[in-house]
């Protein structure tokens, strides 16, 4: 497949959202075509399916319900985003992919890490080319995340325990693949920016 396969990740409040447009915008500045998209949703019936997981009760659905709402997902977004916009030769940035999944349903509540791998390679199949892991303080991330107002809070209610262990398995998860690189989330949003430029600059095409 052409094009570049890039995710975001972290846990909840780790400003990757803001970082991913920021990216954008440099990218295409320079003439390079982007597709930015985020999970869950990027596509019209995963943002359906957005609603589903984010919004409501904490115990709505069991994490096992969750790994199948997000690869449902995760599956259409692929179908009708992911892929297209990559067999075009563009730039890919999602604001999270099939990390979430290992982490925020595969081990903060019991482990469920053989169920999400077994699903992820039966129905996604792919890894990104490079994924940046933006890692913050939880304390600090959710103190961001909750201020921001909205309905879409049902991981962020599931509380700072929670993050520290999201954190924890992001940072585990990094050290055991090579195509992740760690950001320091902590800094300013400008030199985080610059952070993410100077990892990515040695991936893209010249010429
Ligand atoms: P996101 O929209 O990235 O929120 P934020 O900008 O606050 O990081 O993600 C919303 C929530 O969805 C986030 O709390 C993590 C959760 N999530 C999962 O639990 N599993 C997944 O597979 C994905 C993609 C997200």
């Amino acid at each position: 497949m052409a094009g570049l396969f890039l995710s975001f990740e972290g846990i909840d409040g780790s400003g990757k959202s803001t970082q991913a447009r920021r990216l954008t915008e440099t990218l295409r500045s320079k003439g390079h075509a982007v597709t930015l998209t985020r999970e869950p949703g990027g596509s019209p019936g995963a943002e359906e399916i957005r609603r589903l997981v984010l919004e409501g009760a904490t115990d709505r659905w069991s994490p096992e319900t969750e790994i199948l709402l997000f690869t449902a997902a995760r599956r259409d977004h692929l179908e009708k985003t992911i892929r297209p916009a990559l067999a075009r030769g563009e730039i890919v940035i999602t604001d999270r992919f099939a990390d979430s999944t290992r982490i925020f349903q595969g081990i903060t509540r019991g482990d469920l890490t053989e169920t999400v791998d077994r699903l992820h390679a039966l129905m996604i199949g792919i890894e990104p080319d490079l994924t940046l892991l933006f890692d913050l303080d939880p304390a600090k991330g959710l103190a961001r995340a909750t201020a921001r107002a909205g309905v879409e809070l049902r991981f962020e209610d599931m509380g700072l325990a929670f993050q520290e262990k999201a954190r924890a398995g992001f940072l585990t998860l990094a050290a055991r693949h090579d195509r992740f690189r760690v950001i320091d989330a902590d800094a300013n949003p400008d030199a985080v920016a610059e952070s993410v430029w100077a990892t990515l600059a040695p991936h893209l095409a010249t010429g």
